[in-house]
C-alpha cells in the first residue's frame, strides 16, 4: 500500500491494517447512505411522511459517518477510496430490496441494514484498539453508538 508522508506518531504496518478496515467502512457506509435514500423515495402507506422524514434523517447522520470515516483514512497517510463506484464493488452489505414499498417492508429492510452496519463498526472498536489507534477505536465507538440509536428509531415502528 502507498502511503503518504506523514509526521504521524503510528507505526506504517498499523496504518495500513487500519487504513484497509477503514476503506471497508467507507465502502459499506457510502452504501447505507444511499439505503436509507431508497428507502426515503420509495416509501408508502399509513406512515409515509414519518417514514419519508426519519430515513432522510438517517442518510444525513450517516452521511457525517461517511466523512469522519474518510478524513480518518487521509489523516492516517491514505487514500480515501470513496467512489460510488469503488463503494458498489467493495460493500460488504446485502444489497437493498428494490420490489418494496410498505413501511413495515422498508423498516424491516433498513433496519437489517443498519444492524449489519452497527455489528460490524463495534468489532472494529477493539480491532482498532488492538492496533494501537485509540482515536480510530473512538471513531467507531461514536459510530456504533449513532447507529445504536438509528436503529432504534427504525426499528421501533415494528415493535409494537
Ligand atoms: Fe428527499
Amino acid at each position: 500500500m502507498e502511503l503518504h508522508e506523514t509526521k504521524i506518531d503510528l507505526a506504517e504496518g498499523k496504518r495500513e491494517k487500519l487504513i484497509t478496515l477503514l476503506n471497508q467502512s467507507l465502502a459499506d457506509s457510502i452504501d447505507l447512505v444511499y439505503q436509507a435514500k431508497q428507502a426515503h423515495w420509495n416509501v408508502k402507506g399509513p406512515n409515509f411522511i414519518a417514514l419519508h422524514e426519519l430515513f432522510d434523517r438517517v442518510a444525513t447522520e450517516l452521511d457525517v459517518h461517511v466523512d469522519d470515516i474518510a478524513e480518518r483514512i487521509t489523516s492516517l497517510g491514505g487514500v480515501a477510496m470513496g467512489t460510488v463506484r469503488i463503494s458498489a464493488e467493495k460493500s460488504s452489505l446485502a444489497e437493498y430490496p428494490h420490489e418494496i414499498s410498505d413501511g413495515t417492508a422498508h423498516v424491516d429492510a433498513l433496519s437489517t441494514a443498519l444492524a449489519d452496519f452497527g455489528k460490524k463498526a463495534r468489532t472494529n472498536i477493539d480491532t482498532t484498539d488492538e492496533l494501537g489507534d485509540k482515536d480510530t477505536a473512538d471513531l467507531y465507538t461514536n459510530v456504533s453508538r449513532n447507529v445504536d440509536k438509528l436503529l432504534w428509531f427504525v426499528e421501533a415502528h415494528n415493535q409494537a
